[in-house]
């Protein structure tokens, strides 16, 4: 199975366990990391961390395929969230809150194979956190 086959097979199988997996991602964020819960405070219908979620799980999916886009809107994001107050530096937590959820959500389900390919992601993800948009 190549990456994106085995990241594909893992949003599959949280999809069957816990349907959408919003609340806990944002529950782990913030269990982490508290200071960020205010950031949000004017997202009344979640739309906001909806839209962040999406466009995360889209750099995920895009980067595990090789693709364009995650090179190209992982550090304009950053850049943007500069302006949000959040530190470069943090930025990347956002996708580690995701890997920990999921690998959650699968209990037993979650495979050597998912392991160590979501470890090697996040990896990538934090380097491009630290390109120049
Ligand atoms: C700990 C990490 C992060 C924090 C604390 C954070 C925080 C925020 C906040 C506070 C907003 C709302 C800004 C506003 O409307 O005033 C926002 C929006 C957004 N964030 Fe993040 N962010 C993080 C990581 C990420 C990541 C990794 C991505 C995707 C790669 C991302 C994508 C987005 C997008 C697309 C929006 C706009 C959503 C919309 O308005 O529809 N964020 N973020």
């Amino acid at each position: 199975m190549t990456r994106a086959d085995i990241i594909t097979e893992t949003l599959e199988a949280v999809a069957e366990a816990v349907g959408d997996p919003t609340q806990q991602v944002y529950a782990r964020l913030f269990e982490a990391h508290p200071e960020f819960e205010q950031l949000f405070i004017m997202d009344i219908d979640g739309g906001v961390r909806g839209s962040m979620l999406q466009q995360a799980l889209d750099c995920v999916m895009d980067h595990a395929d090789g693709g364009a886009l995650a090179p190209v809107l992982v550090p304009a994001a950053r850049a943007d969230h500069e302006g949000y107050g959040v530190e470069p530096t943090d930025f990347p937590l956002f996708f580690t809150a995701m890997r920990d959820v999921f690998r959650e959500s699968l209990g037993a389900g979650w495979t050597p194979d998912m392991d160590r390919e979501w470890a090697a992601l996040l990896s990538e993800l934090y380097g491009l956190a630290k390109e120049d948009a």
